[in-house]
């Protein structure tokens, strides 16, 4: 298929070394992108960029000044994945505002300052891709995801307005809303609650949870020039359990 090829294309992914994130990587990287693997984890990002053929940088996307010192060692990128999140599951009349501003911080703030550092360099090329993930929690609700659920919600308005303000500069910007997917994120939560992944699986119309493959597939699509004509959306990956 014409117009897949990234060659040429630097794409800096958050949270790369994780599970999803991992995935992009590959993707991005087998469509010819030079891949940035971003992440807390600085270990298993220099790892991943050993696979991917890309290079890793440690960065503390709960920290405003360590993502000023990352962007300007990073330099441009011409795609942005937003993929880095942390979820705190709890009831929300319980829940810890502590863990309200480590997902604000991470989930939607990390987003805005790095678009902000490295946005005006896309639109100055005239061209670049936004991808923000966010979650299926946010846009059907999730229980004891109520501060995770606003967070990711957030990122649905910033994409739609950065779609508006950055189209004349050849950027776009789209939303993927994972459901449920097999990453050390959801195993954190199965080994908690024994039986939820079967649960789950049973309520999909596809009948299993998802696999990172399933998400980067969407992202990386979304970063090609063959989607070139697609901004402002956002698309669910979930097997079906919701539908919008
Ligand atoms: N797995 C799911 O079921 C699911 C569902 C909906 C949405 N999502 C979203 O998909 C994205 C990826 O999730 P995942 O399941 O792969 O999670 P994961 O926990 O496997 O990976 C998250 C990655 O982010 C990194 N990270 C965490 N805090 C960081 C920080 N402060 N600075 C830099 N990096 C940091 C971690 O080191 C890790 O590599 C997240 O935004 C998540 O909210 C996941």
């Amino acid at each position: 298929m014409d117009g897949m090829s990234l060659t040429g294309r630097t794409a800096l992914v958050t949270g790369g070394a994780g599970g999803i994130g991992r995935a992009i990587c590959a993707d991005l990287a087998s469509l010819g992108a030079r891949v940035v693997v971003a992440d807390l984890d600085l270990p298993a990002a220099e790892k991943l960029a050993g696979e991917v053929g890309g290079v890793a940088h440690r960065v503390d996307l709960a920290d405003p000044a360590d993502i000023d010192r990352f962007t300007a060692e990073a330099g441009p990128a011409d795609v942005l994945v937003h993929n880095a999140g942390v979820s705190v599951v709890e009831p929300f009349t319980t829940s810890d505002p502590a863990h309200w501003d480590l997902m604000w911080k991470i989930n939607l703030r990390a987003p805005m300052q790095l678009t902000r550092a490295l946005l005006p360099g896309m639109t100055d090329r005239g061209w670049g891709r936004l991808v923000f993930v966010s979650s299926d929690g946010a846009r059907a609700g999730s229980g004891g995801e109520g501060a995770y659920a606003a967070t990711k919600a957030g990122l649905f308005g910033l994409a739609k307005t950065l779609a508006r303000e950055a189209a004349r500069g050849g950027v776009t910007s789209n939303v993927v809303c994972p459901g449920p997917t097999d990453t050390p994120m959801v195993q954190a939560v199965a080994e908690r609650h024994p039986g939820l992944l079967d649960k789950l699986a049973r309520q999909i119309p596809l009948r299993r949870i998802g696999r990172p493959d399933d998400v980067a597939g969407l992202v990386a699509f979304l970063c090609t020039d063959r989607a070139g004509y697609i901004t402002g959306q956002t698309v669910s990956v979930s097997g079906g359990i919701t539908m919008h």
